[in-house]
Order: C-alpha cells, then sequence, then structure tokens
C-alpha cells in the first residue's frame, strides 16, 4: 500500500517537475513497500540509493532554471535541497548500520520532506516560471 499519494495540492504546473515529483513519489512507496515486504536491508538500501539519486538529479534541474531565470529565492531553494539531502544521507548512513526504528524514521522523514518542500518551497516557483515561458 502506498504511503504517500499524488495529490493537485503538489501540483507546480511545470509538467517536467511534476512528473519528476511523481517518480519521487513513487520511489518513496517503492521503499515502503520494500520495507513491508520484509525485504533485507540491503533491497532496502539500494532504493534508497536510487531514491537520493534520483532526488539528487531532480534538485540539479530545478536549481538550473531557477539559476537561468533569476528566481530571486534561489539561494535559499538550494540551501533548503542540500539541507535536505545531507539529513537523506545520513539517515541512509544509519539504515546501513541500524535498528528497526531507524526505518520508520527514514520512511516519516521521506514522506514529510516531499510533500512539505514542494508545497512550501516549489510551488513558490510555478507563477514566476510559467510567467517566463516555461510550462
Ligand atoms: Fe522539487
Ligand atoms: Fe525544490
Amino acid at each position: 500500500m502506498a504511503i504517500l499519494q499524488w495529490t493537485d495540492e503538489l501540483q507546480v504546473d511545470i509538467s517536467r517537475f511534476d512528473e519528476q515529483h511523481k517518480r519521487l513519489i513513487a520511489l518513496v512507496n517503492e521503499v515502503h513497500d520494500a520495507m513491508l515486504t520484509g525485504k533485507g536491508r540491503a533491497v532496502v538500501g539500494d532504493v534508497l540509493d536510487e531514491l537520493i539519486e534520483y532526488t539528487d538529479k531532480h534538485f540539479t534541474l530545478e536549481e538550473s532554471t531557477l539559476t537561468k531565470h533569476e528566481f530571486p529565492e534561489c539561494v535559499s531553494h538550494r540551501a533548503e535541497h542540500q539541507k535536505l539531502l545531507a539529513t537523506a544521507r545520513e539517515l541512509q548512513e544509519k539504515h546501513k548500520a541500524g535498528s528497526l526504528a531507524v526505518t520508520v524514521e527514514v520512511l516519516e522523514f521521506l514522506k514529510q520532506w516531499i510533500t512539505e518542500h514542494i508545497k512550501k518551497c516549489d510551488k513558490k516557483y510555478s507563477a514566476y516560471l510559467r510567467e517566463r515561458g516555461e510550462s
């Protein structure tokens, strides 16, 4: 069962970023499934690796678009991305070493991270980028 569902609330109206956000949500659900079905630590770790790699790629693409259009909040947006990635990597290290409690912590963090960041940070660029021809 999915722990994270796509809703209209998450839509940023820039099609490639909406597609990437959907993929991120799918990956979080994959991590969840891997944990639920009792896949080993290595499998969960692999899905986490994929999620982190995809997130890194998505952040880089978002940042280059924001820089190109001189989005005023770009610096703080990038800082937010860096903070999120650093925390995700830290959690992943703990997961590799770790306990079941960390597994729950990892999932809760990922879920919060995706929804809060998209709603609070990414949505701020929607109108700005659309006014500059992105769609
Ligand atoms: Fe994003
Ligand atoms: Fe972002």
